[in-house]
């Protein structure tokens, strides 16, 4: 999509991740609409962007409840949607008050279905739009300490693979992100604060360093701080890899399918009448042609 003077609306713009997408939707002429709950940080991000600010908790239902209207109403049809606003509630799971966790499943998961669920008629309806998910590293792999966050993050990956199949053929793309630790945030921090977690990342990290890698690790491992190198693009496990491996995934579930299927001979051949010897006879009939048997 061309991003000259399409308007992108970014969730959780007040800082980390979501303030630096808005400054590069920025330096690609798109005209921004920030939302946060921080009327600070939105405007420092909007006096460099020129985006326009749209203060607003994300967790609360009837704020979420006709946002997509609200903004559009005052800024124009929406072209591109960024579900960039997350929190994580990185523990003890037994821990976790009843609070918190509705807090992270509404806004995680449930903000991002309903802005989703209220933006695409309209992109469909006018024949352009994007939507622009993001998930996490812990949407297909879980870390200790991190059992709710991820469960969010799996929603999250899984919903919108089901949304692209619907909008196949159609003008309208839907793009995944499942990004590893990203480095300076507050969630960064957050997540690493709890130290079975912190261990568990230097372990999954520290196993990945034997690996070949291109430039683009070590310039991220430069914003990392100690002990955690932080890959720009991480390779997602195996089983959630698409293309080839989705393929070869299915092709072993058939070798595993036919290997469960009784023998082929003792199966009828299709057209052929039933109890009909095939027994190769020699060379002047290929089929001797007697019933069953006949030997
Ligand atoms: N950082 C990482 O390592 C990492 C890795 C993978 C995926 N992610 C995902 O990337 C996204 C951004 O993460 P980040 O690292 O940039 O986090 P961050 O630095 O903590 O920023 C979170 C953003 O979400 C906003 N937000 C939080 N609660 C909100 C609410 N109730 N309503 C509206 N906005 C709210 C925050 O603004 P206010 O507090 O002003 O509302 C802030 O702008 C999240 O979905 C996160 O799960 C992050």
């Amino acid at each position: 999509m061309d991003l000259k003077d399409a308007h992108v609306v970014i969730t959780g713009a007040s800082r980390g991740i979501g303030a630096a997408l808005a400054d590069a939707f920025a330096a690609r002429g798109a005209r921004l609409t920030l939302a946060a709950r921080s009327l600070p940080g939105l405007q420092e991000v909007a006096a460099r962007t020129g985006g326009a600010v749209v203060q607003a908790d994300l967790a609360d239902p009837a704020v979420v409840d006709g946002f997509i209207a609200r903004v559009e109403a005052e800024h124009g049809p929406v072209d591109v949607l960024v579900n960039n606003a997350g929190i994580d509630v990185t523990g003890a799971f037994t821990e976790l008050s009843g609070e918190e966790l509705e807090r992270v499943i509404r806004l995680n998961a449930i903000t991002v279905a309903d802005l989703s669920r209220q933006v695409l008629p309209g992109m469909v309806e006018r024949g352009r739009g994007h939507i622009v998910q993001m998930s996490s590293l812990a949407g297909s792999g879980v870390f200790p300490g991190m059992a709710v966050y991820a469960g969010t993050k799996a929603f999250v990956s899984h919903m919108t693979a089901g949304i692209r199949m619907e909008l196949k053929g159609l003008p309208v793309g839907i793009t995944l992100v499942e990004s590893g630790l990203v480095a300076p945030t507050d969630m960064k921090d957050s997540v690493l604060s709890y130290p079975p977690t912190a261990a568990c990342f230097r372990r999954f990290y520290a196993g990945r360093q034997d690996r070949p890698r291109g430039g683009a690790r070590d310039a991220s491992r430069a914003h990392a701080g100690p002990g955690v190198p932080v890959p720009v693009a991480h390779q997602r496990p195996a089983a959630h890899r698409g293309g080839h491996r989705r393929r070869n995934l299915a092709s072993g579930l058939r070798r595993r399918v036919s290997a469960r299927r009784p023998p082929r001979r003792a199966r009828p051949a299709r057209g052929r009448r039933a109890g009909t010897c095939r027994r190769r006879s020699g060379s002047a009939s290929p089929r001797c042609g007697a019933p069953t048997g006949c030997r």
